[in-house]
């Protein structure tokens, strides 16, 4: 927990990369590979909703080659939260200490990787941060950035949270933490289960530390990211602000 500094932290332990996919059959094979050279004692897994241009079955041509490499199919298509949360399940059953979040269309470089896994040997939750001192984005649409800095700045109005980004998808879990913030209650489906995961281990006491990234967009195939995925993070962050606001006036703490 946040004691300053003060706590040991155990050692690692074995690193799974999860990576989320929808459609990303021309990124899967770079980005795997790009993994595998970075941080080559790491596992991945890729989590694929059974995506019509056949990633699924690209990954696992790429499985079936290496040992590191594994494949989870998941019927159809029901958001990222649901892909992380059956990934985190798969790394749990097998036992790793370390579960990283991380896009499938380069957006977050693997090469930065060995970084975001050095800062957790001191912390909980390492956050890959496009908006603090060092972190920034390339090639990203003003629009789309407004977005994205408009959601954390809500977010952390709303939330009360100091975290600068709190919407990013670049992260590195300890194992302990994501069993440690029950993930038997996060309902979020879309972009907002990044939101969600960030407060519950804040709220929870647990060290989380931010580094900066350079989140690059994506060259090939289209984002995900649509008017029911942000409708979807306004109304749920906005009804744990109410929450939070109203448990803390009446002096209870939020489940
Ligand atoms: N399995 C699965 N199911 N994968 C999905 C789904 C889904 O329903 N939706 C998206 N993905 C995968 C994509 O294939 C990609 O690998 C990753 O999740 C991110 O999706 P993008 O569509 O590329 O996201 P983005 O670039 O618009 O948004 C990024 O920034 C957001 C805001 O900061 C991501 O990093 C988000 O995680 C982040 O919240
Ligand atoms: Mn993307």
């Amino acid at each position: 927990m946040n004691d300053g500094g003060q706590r040991r932290y155990d050692p690692l332990g074995r690193t799974l990369v999860i990576i989320p996919t929808y459609n990303e059959a021309e990124n899967i094979k770079p980005i795997v590979s790009r993994v595998r050279a970075a941080v080559p004692e790491a596992d991945i897994l890729v989590a694929d909703d059974n995506s019509p241009d056949g990633t699924g079955k690209l990954a696992d041509e790429l499985a079936s080659a290496d040992e590191r490499v594994h494949v989870l199919h998941r019927k159809s298509k029901e958001g990222l939260g649901a892909a992380y949360l059956a990934g985190f399940r798969w790394g749990m059953e097998h036992d790793y200490g370390v579960l990283v979040e991380m896009d499938a269309d380069g957006s977050h470089q693997p090469e930065e990787l060995p970084r975001l896994l050095t800062a957790l040997k001191g912390a909980d939750l390492v956050l890959g941060s496009r908006w603090v001192p060092g972190g920034r984005v390339v090639n990203w649409p003003k629009s789309r950035e407004m977005i994205s800095r408009g959601g954390s700045t809500y977010s952390r109005l709303m939330l009360g949270l100091r975290t600068r980004d709190v919407t990013g998808g670049y992260r590195a879990f300890r194992t302990e933490t994501l069993k440690g913030i029950g993930l038997d209650e996060v309902a979020s489906q879309g972009y907002c289960f990044q939101v969600d995961l960030a407060r519950r281990a804040i709220d929870a006491g647990y060290h989380v530390v931010e580094v900066p990234i350079t989140f690059v967009d994506r060259e090939i195939g289209d984002s995900k990211m649509s008017r029911d995925i942000l409708v979807e993070a306004l109304w749920r962050v906005t009804a744990w602000g109410v929450t939070t606001r109203t448990n803390r006036v009446l002096g209870r703490r939020t489940p």
